[in-house]
């Protein structure tokens, strides 16, 4: 006959648990069990608080649609994708490999192709810039062809979904380096933007009493057989909430500034910014890829 208490709960949950066949699923649950049960303790939830963040939880569900993932909103803003991420990144990235950040919400897959010099703005209007480098290994060799796709906001801070009619794709494309690594393309000077906050996790950050802003950034996925995906974004060290990120997404080696004295920039006269990027063999065979496409989290029909 079970007579549990609070102090009793928590071992026979594990116990009841202990014949899980998947050792990783019961390593995992073992530890939610522990540590939601802890946290309940440390704060003496009360069954009031406990409904409303079932509430809460439920609102973050339904928020959910195929363009929008309100869940990942939520591990952002609370800096679990972060910490994820960097977990990822200290376990299979090399030393040299760039820096990852947050896939975010605004991927999509089939960007219009971009050649060597042209701009990802089709529609978009404002400040132009240019963007070039190299792809290379750990060991500083061009990574031959690789692809490289880009995404970023409008200068007023903008996503193509967000602008206009989402079927028409503008500031994004995907670009392919040539035989030794070398890329540049042109586009124009991204805003910084708010997260979504129409929704439970905005008005969670409201609230919490924080602006919800992401500073200026670029979002660049580069892709090449025999190395993990490079998820990663370069952010603009100008930007007012560069050292406040909602969503915990900068790093410092990821900070840049447009220039207009890089003697080796391909098109003279309009602010450029050089980056190398540094892939990661694929030890492991994961590929590397943190985040997801939103709408293949989303049940069928
Ligand atoms: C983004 O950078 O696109 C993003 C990342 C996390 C939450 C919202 C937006
Ligand atoms: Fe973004």
């Amino acid at each position: 006959m079970q007579d549990l208490d609070v102090s009793t709960i928590t071992d026979a949950v594990i116990e009841q648990m202990a014949t899980t066949p998947d050792p990783r699923l019961k390593e995992i649950m073992e530890a939610a069990v522990r540590h939601l049960h802890a946290f309940a303790r440390e704060v003496n939830l009360t069954p009031d608080e406990w409904l409303k963040g079932i509430a809460f939880l439920t609102a973050v569900g339904q928020a959910c649609t195929p363009y929008r993932q309100e869940f990942i909103l939520l591990s952002d803003v609370i800096g679990l994708s972060r910490l994820v991420n960097v977990m990822h990144d200290t376990k299979g990235r090399e030393a040299a490999g760039t820096e990852t950040s947050l896939l975010g919400p605004f991927f999509r897959e089939g960007a219009p192709k971009i050649e060597p010099g042209e701009s990802l703005a089709r529609m978009a209007q404002g400040p132009e810039i240019v963007i070039f480098g190299r792809v290379t290994d750990a060991q500083g060799k061009g990574v031959p062809h690789a692809v490289m796709d880009v995404w970023q906001t409008d200068a007023e801070g903008l996503y193509d979904l967000q602008a206009h009619d989402p079927s028409e794709m503008d500031m994004r494309g995907q670009l392919r380096c040539d035989a030794e690594g070398r890329f540049h393309f042109r586009t124009v000077r991204p805003l910084g933007y708010s997260i979504p906050m129409d929704g439970p996790v905005g008005e969670l950050v409201r609230r919490q009493n924080r602006h919800g802003y992401r500073p200026a950034h670029i979002h660049i996925l580069v892709a090449a057989p025999g190395f993990r995906d490079l998820v990663t974004a370069l952010y603009f060290a100008d930007d007012e909430h560069v050292d406040s990120d909602t969503v915990f997404g900068v790093s410092k080696s990821l900070v840049i500034s447009p220039r207009t004295d890089l003697p080796d920039a391909p098109v003279p006269g309009i602010p450029s910014i050089r980056y190398d990027f540094t892939l990661s063999r694929d030890t492991d065979g994961a590929g590397g890829r943190v985040g997801s496409d939103p709408s293949k989290l989303m049940p069928a029909g």
